[in-house]
């Protein structure tokens, strides 16, 4: 069996690693790894290749930055003749971002059946680019592969039929599990100075929290009062780094502002901190996981299981609501939640043994 793998943006790649691992491991199944360019600075990729030891793409149609519609067309362009010529018996696509519905869209017009890793998850937000790739992939995908059962009824009430459905646990999880040990021994607590006192951790890349100066002031104002109680580390996401361009955080000397991080440094820090504050959609799971504490800085979230089972809360984007929710957490002794089913770190060995069924 051939199938056709596709990568595009950061959060695709913790996705993607434990199925390429899982496909090399198995005889008689083979994968052709596309990266799209979608994300293509060195921290934004190529490092979490490296680190999570994932093999170099077979191609890379470097399509880069650019409108919603200017993105997703080149994403198809350029994948038609990758499709063409490879002849998978599957086009396997994860997540939720451009990319993925690209090439989603662009296999199924060929005739190629497509696999959705993170199906079924909804929003019901409309105005979220995310949640448009979502249902428009998981309309046209033919195996649909579930992290939590809010995914499954998502998809029962949109009419797929329930063979197509699979409740296989998450692939995130699979490559946080597999890279506690190394991730450990990151020196990222000494390097920002944090050795031995307790720090929170702070992302932001949301259109709609960083491109609204008025939402994103109200974040900056909940986050200065924060980082006199507590330092905050912020590791920057590149459309961040725009937004922020004229913002005086050399004014919040708690605020600890650095490049995006590596995966290891990075789960290194959200493991060990005493407090997340996010609008990332992966970050309210791997916090789950890790028992810590998270705020997500959104109105609604796509993983109600995080909030229901884990130790996610929602809370908006009122400055006052955010440092009364964080006061709050920070006065408690521990993140009381469970771990989901299937959280297990076996998500890519049930969806190979799907695919190669
Ligand atoms: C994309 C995904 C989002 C995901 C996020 C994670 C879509 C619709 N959005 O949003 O779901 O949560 O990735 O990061 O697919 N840029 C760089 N270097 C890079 C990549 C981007 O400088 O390597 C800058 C460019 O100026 C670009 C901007 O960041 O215009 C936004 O990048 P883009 O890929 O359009 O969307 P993200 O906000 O990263």
């Amino acid at each position: 069996m051939k199938l056709v793998v596709v990568a595009g943006a950061r959060p695709n790649f913790m996705k993607v690693a434990p199925l390429m691992w899982e496909i090399e491991r198995r005889a008689g199944i083979d994968a052709y790894l596309v990266h799209t360019g979608q994300h293509y600075d060195e921290r934004m990729s190529k490092l979490f290749f490296d680190e999570l030891k994932i093999p170099r793409p077979d191609m890379d149609l470097g399509v880069g930055s650019g409108s919603h519609a200017v993105q997703t067309a080149e994403v198809m362009k350029r994948f038609e003749p990758v499709v063409l010529e490879q002849r998978p018996d599957a086009v396997v696509v994860v997540g939720d971002v451009n990319s993925t519905i690209a090439c989603a869209l662009t296999a199924v017009k060929l005739g190629v059946p497509v696999a959705h890793v993170e199906a079924g998850l909804r929003s019901f937000d409309r105005t979220m680019p995310e949640e448009i790739n979502r249902i428009l992939t998981d309309a046209i995908s033919h195996w649909l592969f579930v992290t939590e059962p809010s995914g499954v009824a998502n998809l029962r009430r949109e009419g797929v039929a329930a063979d197509r459905v699979f409740l296989v646990g998450n692939v995130m999880i699979d490559t946080l599990l597999a890279c506690r040990e190394l991730s450990r021994r990151s020196s990222i607590r000494e390097d920002l100075h944090l050795t031995g006192r307790p720090f929170g951790v702070l992302t932001l890349h949301r259109p709609a929290n960083v491109d609204d100066p008025g939402v994103l002031a109200g974040v900056l104002a909940a986050i200065g009062r924060l980082q006199c109680e507590l330092p905050i580390v912020f590791p920057v996401h590149p459309r961040t780094r725009k937004a922020l361009q004229g913002q005086n955080l050399a004014a919040m000397p708690g605020l600890i502002v650095t490049e995006p991080l590596g995966y290891l440094d990075f789960m290194k820090l959200l493991a060990e901190a005493r407090l997340v504050l996010t609008d990332s959609g992966g970050i309210q799971e791997e916090t789950t996981v890790l028992g810590v504490p998270c705020l997500t800085l959104r109105n609604n979230t796509e993983r109600p299981i995080t909030i229901a089972q884990g130790t996610n809360h929602l809370v908006g984007l009122d400055p006052q609501r955010i440092v009364a929710a964080a006061q709050k957490a920070l006065s408690e002794p521990s993140a009381n939640g469970r771990v989901p089913d299937l959280w297990d770190g076996r998500a890519a060995a049930r969806i190979v043994d799907v695919l190669s069924a």
